[in-house]
């Protein structure tokens, strides 16, 4: 790792370690404890973490939040609506917390990294006993400690984004599919985009870390691992010891049956990447890379660093590596200063990029950062017309790439009965499509070629062929 980044040292880790058997012997502390987790897998496997840390502890998960002791918010502030969701949460539970008084309520993740938000909650949100950000969840044992024994709200953020904790419990969500933490943080500043501010800059965990990591969970069966960063591509120009193509290299060489990534940053996909998951089987036929933006003048002004006709050039080089690979995306509609024309773009490349699927967002103007200053905001009713529209365009791109898997035979990892029932179970192919199929429990965990016969909205159906 380069010399900024700073490892928190291992006495500290083991330091934590002396604050949680402490709170763990402490008579009438909190038993258990609910994670309400907000905001995409990054915060996913965030939760994953505190919950090792908490239990830890000595807590145990509760069934239900209601009867927790601990109630713990782990935010997103990507846009407006998911922060107030959040703080609309909290503030419910103050109500419950009435007939329990002795429930704790916690607020950590991204929002509390906004700047402002820590003196927000100790001001306005009284009834939160305790909050902390992204960076500094290592800490948990020593301020739940304090929030115990002093009766104290502990509100605390870190002090240097430029950490990386390593050797924290986990406590995994699946022992089928699992997430694996290679990068921290961001360093892009897309205008609109508040992470940067909330996650820090770019920081990588050593290669060798992430192996064991990785090897850890293949010898314990998992058969999937989903690598995790803001922008995985830049892996090693953050500090890690090697590019992400050769470190993905090295984990698919692990044997793990299913390797996947997320998120990629077009600017930064490599024919170097291209030809290690041409190569290697294991990795999945999916890509995430968002475009935002069909419009030039609107990709300059996202400070995307790309245009339509490069990214169009890198989708390209995706498909005719590997013609069989599934491509999806994030879209923005109604960034400052889009034109009808600009929009009208983004339309035509949404087609012409034959998207599986994509994630279609109304900009959300977040204080902070420069697009919120931007001259041009567009109102409300047209940037509902405009989403309406968009998702218009991208339905019809998925249905013509289910329509083209009818009859094919894929590989799925089945992972849960489907909504449907206990005969019937779902699982994601390799393209990252849900298929369901009449099947049994003891399908889950194993993976399957199924041939495809229908296709629904958003999910394909499809029946057994045999045992892989
Ligand atoms: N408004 C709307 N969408 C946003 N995203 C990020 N910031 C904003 C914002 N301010 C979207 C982008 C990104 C995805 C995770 O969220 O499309 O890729
Ligand atoms: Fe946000 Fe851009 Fe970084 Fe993605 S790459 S997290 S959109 S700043």
């Amino acid at each position: 790792m380069s010399d900024s980044i700073i490892r928190i040292p291992e006495e500290e880790i083991r330091r934590q370690q002396g604050f949680a058997d402490a709170f763990a012997a402490l008579p009438g502390r909190p038993e258990t404890y609910y994670i309400v987790t907000y905001g995409c897998q990054m915060n996913a496997h965030d939760s994953e973490k505190l919950a090792g840390i908490l239990e830890s502890m000595g807590m145990r998960p509760a069934g239900d939040k209601r009867e927790a002791d601990l109630v713990m918010h782990n935010t997103c502030c990507i846009r407006d609506n998911a922060e107030r969701k959040a703080l609309g949460n909290v503030t419910w539970l103050k109500e419950v917390r009435r007939e329990r008084p002795q429930m704790l309520i916690g607020v950590c993740g991204c929002m509390v990294q906004e700047p402002g938000m820590a003196e927000k909650l100790l001001k306005q949100y009284p009834f939160v006993d305790i909050a902390f950000g992204t960076g500094n969840m290592h800490e948990v044992p020593e301020m739940l400690c304090r929030v115990v024994t002093e009766r104290k709200r502990v509100v605390s953020v870190p002090q240097n984004e430029s950490t990386v904790a390593e050797g924290l419990p986990i406590r995994r969500q699946s022992d089928i599919q699992a997430y694996l933490t290679i990068m921290y943080g961001c360093n892009n500043y897309c205008t609109y985009c508040i992470v940067p501010y909330v996650r820090g800059r770019e920081r990588s965990r050593a290669s060798s870390d992430i192996l064991r990591e990785a090897e850890v969970l293949r010898n314990s069966g998992v058969r999937e691992v989903m690598l995790l960063g803001q922008n995985v591509n830049s892996y090693g120009a953050s500090g890690g010891d090697m590019t992400f193509p050769q470190l993905l290299d090295h984990v698919a060489a692990l044997g793990i049956p299913r390797i996947r990534f997320m998120t990629s940053h077009p600017k930064d996909l490599s024919d170097e990447l291209i030809r290690v998951m041409a190569d290697r089987p294991n990795i999945m036929r999916h890509f995430h890379l968002p475009v935002q933006s069909g419009s030039n003048a609107i990709l300059k002004a996202m400070n995307r660093r790309y245009t339509r006709e490069k990214y169009l050039e890198r989708l390209s080089a995706l498909r005719a590596a590997m013609p069989d690979i599934g491509v999806t995306s994030d879209l923005i509609v109604a960034f400052p200063g889009e034109t009808d024309g600009d929009f009208e773009d983004t339309l035509s490349l949404t087609a012409q990029a034959r998207y599986d699927s994509a994630f279609t967002f109304i900009y959300s103007p977040r204080t902070g950062t420069p697009a919120a200053a931007m001259p041009g905001q567009i109102p409300p009713d047209v940037a509902s017309r405009r989403i309406a529209k968009l998702i218009e365009v991208q339905e019809k791109n998925t249905a013509a790439a289910f329509e083209s898997m009818l009859g094919q035979t894929v590989n799925v990892l089945v992972t849960d009965r489907s909504r449907r029932g206990k005969d019937e179970m779902t699982g994601k192919c390799e393209r990252n499509i849900s298929v369901n199929f009449p099947g049994c429990d003891s399908d889950i965990g194993r993976i399957l070629p199924i041939r495809i016969t229908a296709a629904s909205h958003t999910t394909l159906r499809g029946e057994k062929i045999g045992t892989a």
